[in-house]
């Protein structure tokens, strides 16, 4: 074992731990790859399936990466979230609800959730959405979030969410790349005690787009609210008398698709990640169980937005797949005050938190004293996701959240994943802070060295897996040759995940970061290449490189070298205009700390940015990588010499 300090669980915590020790996980592992199909085929038990299935897994095509999980079988989603619950679970509480208003709390049973996703469905179906339609949701973070994803999964329609912090510009090319027949939205939200406008933000949105034929629209707040042709409140029609409270869940095949999801990555436009129905509900399901080593009384939060896809799987699809108590917050940690989250784990007497580094460098700041003030004793489990957790982060999370006593899941995966794929066994690994420890059951996962060959130990190189797992993505929605351009290709028979990592000589994974030009600001997933693309829609910008640069709070942020169009001078106030323009095109997220304006960039022959050299500059580093290929040398000095 390496010498760095270990965190083990309290003998408490491991006596209650589905999985005692390396050795029993070893053990489970090395048959869960050894022999997938056996091993899935266990965890499939677990599920309700209308019809058998009648393979576990089989290649349809294998150099297109075509393959099908749990062939031929027949489930739904929400009735293995609801219904199955029904029986045993009725009256356990599946939802909790706390607003940005301390007052503001909904409990929902299962019975209850069961009710209102029953009849959100069949709203739906009135409005004329079908088995396998696109739906756009854009939604603040209030139970109607929830409700309407189990919604469509329940009547088989395709839920498309899109993160409400994105501007109207991006909005309107996510919901355009899903051709929707509709969208939900709700009236506004409140955020930070401001009323916000959803429904006037994307009515702009989608005003010519043609496929959307209805909106509706959840009433939230108090807010004035004007409604077109084809555009419904939600509370109206759901008290309409055709609107029974009973719904009959689509019996959807397995490798149907039960969701897109957008994010970013090395392209200028947005991949719709698309999941399937079993694989990706047996997938978090499993992993959700294990890795918070859930158990029937526990109270879970996820901090995430329902928009990103750990919303998606592990604040949705993954707790109620286990029957869970998920505890959903609408607001913002320092709202109204940087106790927000304490006060609100003893108040709902909270046992397992999963937030992001981003989140925990930020209440870092305030120091002790506002933690100091709450009884955070019903804490057993910490969680941690979204990027790398620097180890001064991660001790402190462990040391005054978790007072020492409970194990932090530092949990990596991604969009593309559907769920976990290296987290540790929190009752069965020893901790080090900063490593994702080890695969998940049935992930077979290495570091190769860019000719393909295995990395030596502690050597960095891109992290991959050998063969599909069940949550996997099956393709980039409408464009395979992409999926398999950006993760297939690079390394045969392996998938590959744009990050760099490396391997200890514990066979602890420790992620470095992105290889790709994906940048994680404070958690949240953005493109170079859009906000780029974003920058040169202003009138007084040439030419934009986007790159990032380290950050206290935010892990990473947006540092842009901008060339200005012939005649236009650099100034304070334009740095401001750009910012602000980014802003509305993509959204507040997406602003750049910092924009150096610069006659020229680093180049090949062929006129192509090399973005890495831009990064060392960011980084004050002098890595540049390979040189022979940079057409004009002497814009490094250039450029450094003015370095912001
Ligand atoms: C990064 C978020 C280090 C990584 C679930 C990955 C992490 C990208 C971790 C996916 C972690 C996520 N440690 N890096 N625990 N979790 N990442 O699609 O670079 O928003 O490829 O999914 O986030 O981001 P996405």
């Amino acid at each position: 074992m390496s010498d760095e300090k270990k965190y083990y669980p309290s003998k408490a915590f491991q006596e209650k731990a589905y999985i005692k020790s390396m050795e029993e996980y070893q053990k489970i592992y090395d048959a869960s790859i050894k022999n997938p199909e056996e091993f899935w085929k266990e965890v499939a038990k677990d599920i309700t399936w209308f019809k058998p299935y009648t393979s576990v897994f089989e290649w349809e095509d294998k150099e297109k990466y075509l393959y099908s999980w749990f062939k031929n079988g027949k489930l739904n989603v929400s009735y293995n979230c609801l219904d199955k619950h029904l029986e045993k679970n009725a009256e356990k509480i599946a939802l909790i609800f706390q607003g940005e208003e301390e007052s503001n709390v909904k409990k929902y049973t299962y019975k209850q959730l069961h009710l209102e996703v029953s009849r959100f469905a069949n709203v739906l179906k009135k409005h004329g959405i079908k088995k396998g339609d696109r739906v756009s949701i854009y939604m603040p973070m209030i139970p109607e979030f929830l409700i309407s994803l189990l919604a469509c999964a329940r009547i088989g329609a395709i839920h498309s969410v899109v993160f409400a912090g994105y501007s109207t510009q991006t909005t309107k090319e996510r919901i355009e790349f899903a051709k929707s027949k509709m969208l939900i939205t709700a009236d506004g939200s409140l955020r930070a005690g401001k009323k916000i406008n959803f429904k006037e933000e994307v009515s702009k949105a989608i005003e010519d787009i043609k496929d959307i034929e209805k909106i509706l629209v959840v009433k939230n707040i108090d807010i004035p609210l004007t409604l077109k042709e084809n555009e419904y409140i939600y509370q109206e029609e759901v008290k309409s008398l055709d609107i029974l409270d009973t719904c009959e869940p689509e019996e959807m095949d397995s490798e149907d698709p039960l969701f897109i999801l957008f994010n970013s990555g090395t392209v200028e436009k947005p991949k719709g990640t698309l999941h399937t129905n079993a694989g990706y509900l047996v997938y978090t399901k499993e992993t959700f169980k294990y890795i918070f080593n859930y158990h029937q009384d526990d109270v879970y939060w996820c901090t995430a937005d329902i928009g990103w896809i750990t919303g998606h799987s592990y604040l949705v699809y993954g707790p109620l797949a286990n029957a869970a108590t998920v505890l959903m917050y609408e607001g913002i940690p320092t709202f109204p005050d940087n106790e927000t989250y304490w006060r609100i784990i003893e108040k709902h007497k909270v046992n397992i938190f999963y937030t992001a580094p981003t989140v925990i460098r930020s209440l870092m700041r305030y120091g002790t004293d506002p933690v100091k003030k709450h009884d955070l004793s019903s804490l057993k489990l910490l969680g941690s996701v979204g990027e790398p957790i620097n180890p001064e982060a991660w001790v402190w999370y462990y040391e005054n959240i978790g007072k020492s006593n409970c194990p932090i899941v530092d949990t990596w995966w991604q969009t593309e994943s559907g769920g976990f794929l290296i987290a540790p066994f929190p009752g069965a690994f020893p901790l080090k802070p900063g490593f994702a420890t080890k695969p998940f059951f049935g992930i077979d996962a290495d570091v190769l060295r860019e000719d393909g060959s295995k990395a030596d130990v502690n050597e960095p190189g891109s992290v991959v897996i050998k063969k599909p797992w069940p949550g996997m993505m099956r393709t980039i929605y409408g464009e395979h040759q992409k999926y398999l351009d950006i993760y297939i290709s690079k390394y045969p028979g392996y998938y590959f995940c744009g990050d760099r990592g490396k391997i200890d000589e514990d066979g602890y994974f420790f992620i470095i970061g992105r290889m790709d030009d994906v940048i994680k600001v404070s958690g949240h997933r953005l493109g170079s290449a859009e906000i780029e693309s974003a920058l040169v829609s202003n009138k007084n910008v040439g030419e934009a490189a986007v790159v990032p640069f380290p950050h206290e709070i935010k892990g990473q942020a947006l540092y842009a070298f901008v060339i200005l169009r012939a005649g236009i001078n650099p100034s304070e106030d334009l740095v401001k205009e750009l910012r602000e323009h980014v802003a509305k095109e993509i959204g507040p997220i997406a602003k750049p700390d910092k924009i150096q304006f610069v006659d020229s960039l680093p180049k090949t022959s062929s006129g192509k940015i090399i973005r890495r050299i831009l990064r060392a500059i960011a980084y004050d580093s002098e890595d540049y990588g390979d040189l022979s290929t940079l057409y004009n040398p002497e814009v490094i000095e250039k450029i450094k010499s003015k370095k912001i």
